[in-house]
């Protein structure tokens, strides 16, 4: 029983929360005139004292005391004695694990939004560095259109932020404070739930004291934003393992994040990288499994609660590590333009522009100027040479109208300079995102 029952050696996380939430309900309680002040004194005087210990590694942790909720409330009346016992007066362990994660998960999306615009700082700029860089644009992981890598990388800086946003949002949900909700149905005592609220940096008191220690959305929230955000650095992990692969080298992960094999010297593995992909599957994996937990669970308090803290401290901690390795890799990475350069000028890739110029220049309609363009490819691939290294005749045997004007388009540093539009990958257009992204930065 023991030892399905038992959460201290996980919870005990809680410590720093479960103790300020405590010292809140006891000033609390004494300012309503529920304990006297020298009780409240005695217990504010030992909750620092359990603090102190837990932090100088001096606490010893009881599986027999089940959580870190009993195992700090006896730790206290062994410190101050009878004082201890009244603690607990108007409150219980469900409103208390309730409003102890809510602080514990806040903090962490605190701290989580500053890793991520350290991120977005780093992606800013290297994009700036690169804003005139050449590389091959992709669709179906095949050349699809010259852009520059810049560009590519701001990319990741509009999801982070986004991500971003997913977390904000989830916090202004979470902060409402669950303490005075005690068991499940409030309490007889005259306390001042507003006051708690406050003393915690909650907006306020949650309206339901069912619902106080009923539910987990605001995990799940959390959660949901971490895999989001997750999914987001998976997809880039697994660009930098393609493009530092030897068949891509466009890039150079640096030592750092690099690791040799014990067999093959020549390796250099991503191993960063290839955590960073896999850390999604355990933090989407924490979202599934509270979501399942929580599915059918009749109101309020259920023993099944307890199974959120796993779950979440570890997305939670799997998400810090995965957005630090990925800003150092970013921070670190070396670029060989010339490789994306040379990768961008291969496979047609201005295929487009060719077609573009038909229209423009021709008044052929899009449809026409596709079929026309894709002969070209065909003659171009035949004779083993890039669109721009085809003779004038090979294209005026498609087209007539074609002249020598042509090759002006046919260049990626063309292609690339001519998509001016609103979002698009022109070196000028980069940079003006660039000093938009780092304005919106904070
Ligand atoms: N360790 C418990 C949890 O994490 C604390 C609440 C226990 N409440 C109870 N009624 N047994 O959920």
């Amino acid at each position: 029983m023991d030892r399905i029952n038992a959460s201290v050696d996980f919870d005990r996380r809680l410590y720093a929360e479960d103790i300020r939430a405590s010292a809140a309900h006891a000033d609390m309680l004494v300012r309503q005139g529920i304990i006297t002040a020298a009780d409240g004194a005695e217990i504010s005087r030992g909750l620092a004292l359990v603090l102190a210990e837990i932090e100088g590694d001096r606490f010893t942790f009881e599986r027999a005391l089940e959580d870190i909720h009993m195992n700090v409330e006896a730790r206290l009346a062994e410190l101050i004695g009878a004082p201890a016992g009244r603690l607990h007066t108007a409150r219980s362990r469900n409103d208390q694990v309730a409003t102890d994660f809510r602080l514990w998960v806040r903090a962490q999306i605190d701290t989580l939004d500053a890793a991520l615009c350290e991120l977005q700082s780093a992606l800013i700029d290297r994009a700036e560095e690169h804003a005139a860089t050449i590389m091959p644009g992709f669709t179906h992981l095949q050349s699809a259109q010259p852009v520059t890598f810049g560009h590519h990388l701001l990319a990741y800086v509009e999801m982070v932020g986004r991500d971003r946003g997913r977390l904000r949002d989830a916090r202004v949900r979470l902060n409402e404070c669950p303490l005075g909700a005690a068991a499940l149905a409030g309490t007889s005592f005259p306390i001042d739930r507003a006051a708690t609220a406050q003393a915690l940096g909650f907006d306020r008191p949650m309206a339901n004291s069912i619902d106080a220690v009923a539910d987990r959305d605001f995990a799940l929230e959390f959660l949901s934003a971490a895999a989001i955000a997750a999914m987001h650095l998976s997809r880039l992990a697994e660009e930098l393992v393609i493009w530092s692969s030897a068949q891509f080298r466009f890039i150079r992960l640096s030592d750092a994040y690099s690791t040799g094999s014990s067999i093959m010297p020549q390796k250099r593995n991503p191993d960063a990288a290839e955590l960073v992909r896999a850390k999604a599957g355990r933090i989407i994996g924490a979202l599934i499994a509270l979501l399942v937990v929580m599915k059918g669970l009749a109101l309020a308090y259920g023993k099944d609660l307890q199974e959120d803290k796993e779950p979440t401290f570890d997305a939670a901690d799997s998400l810090a590590l995965a957005v630090a390795a990925t800003t150092g890799m970013i921070r670190d990475l070396t670029v060989d333009a010339a490789a994306m350069r040379a990768a961008a000028a291969s496979g047609f890739a201005t295929a487009t522009d060719l077609a573009d110029w038909l229209v423009r220049t021709l008044g052929l309609p899009f449809r026409r100027a596709h079929e026309i363009t894709a002969r070209i490819v065909s003659r171009a691939e035949a004779k083993g040479c890039a669109l721009d290294a085809l003779p004038l005749a090979e294209m005026q045997a498609e087209e007539p109208g074609i002249t020598a004007a042509v090759f002006e388009v046919l260049t990626v540093e063309r292609s690339v300079a001519s998509r001016t539009s609103l979002g698009g990958t022109a070196p000028q257009r980069v940079r003006d995102a660039v000093r938009a992204a780092r304005a919106r930065l904070v």
